[in-house]
């Protein structure tokens, strides 16, 4: 006699009947339909073809089922997430052709349209020339040094042997600031950065100062009221003149190429003794008979004015506070404005100055 089935439970199985399972594939299909992107259909996925979705769960039913009943429950539900799945491919598809066609019309470039319309602005080339120098010295274990542009008189002048009345004062055409009492000037050289390295460092002192400085000059061709110089300054045991012409040589070499002289004319500067004014060989003509004569570049001289140098004198290293029994030291001043006509050719100084940014560009923008 049989009893009761007590695993059947009908409304558990109530989905696998064929109205719902037809209800559960409708909905699932109308879903699809409806998404309108593939996220959306990523949602869709998993509500109606996901593990926990009403046809998956009623999948599960099956099992639950009498033997005879299995099969055509299992045809019913297995057909409806058949069609689900096949309706998710062909929306998918749909849908990835939808967002590639519209990908290609939102990420159109025009490349038609003109390029770098903002042009690239360029570091100025006496930055780049003052790095340039800075870094030669710096190659060769040199510190970089700075002073401020308006400076002490005392600095400017006193500390350099240039008393008060000392006729080389009137040389450098001043700008002074007022009130006079102040004796604050606009510095007239770079050489006050001397005198402040001195006076805060102990030997061994190896610096160099680029920089702006200011003389009342007319602003021509080749002078202005504000231009730039490189200041050199040792101060160490046993330094000697050919210390300071080995460096200039070095430093000529580095700017205008290998095997470019200097040489040196006798001059006066309070603030070294002995002095020299330095020439460089002319890196256009090398003072080659035949090409000399004629060279433009320096008028037929073979050489070309540079800079000012000599060894401190021991007046200023008294001055900052060093003694010269133990120390002595060589000191140099070239105008980087003139150093870079040179090198590059250009044979205005306003150039430079003009702030024309297609002059700037041609040096190109070095970082
Ligand atoms: N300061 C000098 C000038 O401007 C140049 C110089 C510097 C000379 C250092 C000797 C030593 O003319």
């Amino acid at each position: 006699m049989s009893g009761p089935n007590t695993d059947y439970d009908p409304v558990q199985v109530t989905p696998l009947a064929a109205a719902e399972v037809e209800a559960m594939r409708d909905a699932a299909l109308a879903a699809i339909a409806a998404a309108g992107d593939l996220d959306q259909l990523k949602q869709v996925r998993l509500e109606h073809a996901g593990d926990r979705s009403p046809l998956a769960l009623a999948n599960r039913e099956i099992g639950a089922l009498p033997p005879a009943a299995r099969k055509e429950a299992g045809q019913r539900v297995g057909q409806a997430r058949g069609a689900v799945n096949q309706a998710l491919a062909e929306r998918t598809a749909i849908l990835e052709a939808e967002h590639e066609e519209r990908m290609l019309v939102e990420e159109t470039v025009d490349v038609t349209l003109p390029v770098d319309r903002t042009p690239r602005g360029a570091r100025h080339p006496i930055t780049m020339g003052s790095e340039l120098i800075a870094d030669v010295f710096v190659a060769m274990g040199w510190e970089v040094a700075e002073g401020p542009v308006i400076e002490a008189e005392w600095l400017n002048f006193d500390a350099l042997n240039l008393g008060p009345d000392h006729p080389a004062r009137t040389m450098q055409d001043t700008f002074w600031t007022e009130p006079a009492e102040q004796h604050v000037v606009l510095r007239t050289h770079t050489s006050p950065v001397q005198a402040r390295t001195m006076l805060t460092r102990t030997p061994p002192i190896y610096v160099v100062c680029p920089g702006r400085v200011f003389r009342t000059d007319e602003y021509d061709a080749t002078h202005s009221p504000m231009f730039h110089q490189v200041e050199g300054l040792v101060v160490d045991e046993g330094i000697t003149m050919a210390h300071l012409k080995g460096s200039l040589d070095h430093f000529a070499a580095a700017m205008f190429g290998e095997g470019i002289d200097t040489r040196f004319r006798p001059s006066y500067f309070p603030f070294t003794e002995p002095s020299a004014e330095v020439d460089l060989r002319c890196f256009v003509c090398r003072g080659a008979a035949g090409a000399v004569e004629t060279c433009r570049t320096c008028k037929g001289e073979g050489w070309i004015e540079w800079g000012g140098c000599g060894v401190v004198n021991p007046r200023v290293l008294v001055a900052c506070g060093i003694d010269p029994e133990r120390y002595t030291g060589f000191a140099f001043g070239m105008g980087i404005d003139r150093t870079l006509m040179f090198r590059h050719g250009i044979t205005d100084l306003r150039a430079f100055f003009e702030g024309d940014v297609r002059f700037s560009s041609a040096f190109g923008s070095e970082l």
